[in-house]
């Protein structure tokens, strides 16, 4: 996988490039990233990438040319077939693990890193393949959701995870983090099993692996329950999922009831 990004801030990625996930997948040759300055595809001597809104307002815009030039800069250089040209920016469609799924699909991705002002409107429409935002809050730029982009979409190429994280782990239902089965993980805890008078879970200790397994089960529905309840609309629940889920509602009922009095 080839990631192509290009940014007004280069210098910005060298710390997610270097450390965990990114710096391993980089250092056996599974990623590459390649950083381009958006100010090289200017041809002014100011090297100025924005200008000041057509209509009025506040605030600069990117201006088209840069980055036209900039991904068709790419483009010459790699002869290989078509990819994906991907513009970060809070009008985007939302990252989630599908999107990331399909990105990592292909061999090679640009990442344009828009900034919060505005980018002019002929790059969403006429360069860009995909508009993406990492969640409903405002950053200045889209450096930092383009470093998600890559690390969500690395974790996902074959080998890049050893087999005891191997995201293949989140089909089992004690590892389904809030994206592999699609609803929100499980509490996990190690060693002390009391620590300052907070105790583990008995049933972690007693080492029941069928209770275990239940009890588990039970904790990411009920986490999912009540912070990400429209997860449980988009999910495949078992019969016992069901069932426990009911569950989960009776005993929150009766504990609402029990705080008005009226039990
Ligand atoms: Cl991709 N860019 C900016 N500027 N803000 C964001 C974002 C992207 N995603 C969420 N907020």
């Amino acid at each position: 996988m080839v990631f192509d990004v290009i940014t007004i801030f280069p210098d910005f990625f060298s710390s997610v490039l270097e450390h965990g996930l990114l710096k391993r997948a980089r250092a056996s040759g599974q990623v590459q990233i390649r950083l381009h300055d958006l100010r090289d595809f200017t041809d002014d001597r100011h090297r100025t990438v924005d200008d000041r809104p057509f209509g009025g307002g506040p605030g600069m815009v990117f201006k088209p040319e840069p980055l036209f030039r900039a991904v068709e800069s790419v483009k010459a250089e790699s002869s290989g077939a078509a990819f994906p040209v991907v513009l970060l920016s809070p009008q985007g469609r939302l990252l989630t693990q599908a999107v990331a799924e399909e990105l990592a699909r292909h061999e090679r991705l640009v990442l344009l890193c828009g900034r919060y002002e505005g980018v002019d409107e002929r790059v969403a429409e006429h360069l860009a393949t995909y508009e993406l935002s990492i969640g409903d809050y405002v950053l200045s730029g889209g450096e930092l959701a383009a470093a998600v982009v890559m690390e969500a979409v690395t974790r996902l190429l074959p080998g890049v995870l050893g087999n005891e994280e191997s995201s293949a782990q989140d089909s089992f239902a004690h590892a389904a983090g809030p994206v592999g089965k699609g609803i929100l993980d499980c509490p996990h805890y190690t060693r002390p099993a009391d620590f300052r008078g907070w105790q583990v879970p008995e049933v972690l200790l007693a080492g029941d692996h069928e209770e275990i397994r239940r009890w588990r089960r039970r904790r990411a529905l009920e986490k999912t329950w009540c912070k990400r309840p429209e997860l449980l609309a988009s999910v495949a629940l078992s019969e016992e999922d069901r069932k426990i889920l009911e569950e989960i509602k009776h005993a929150a009922l009766a504990s609402a009831a029990s705080g008005r009095g009226d039990a």
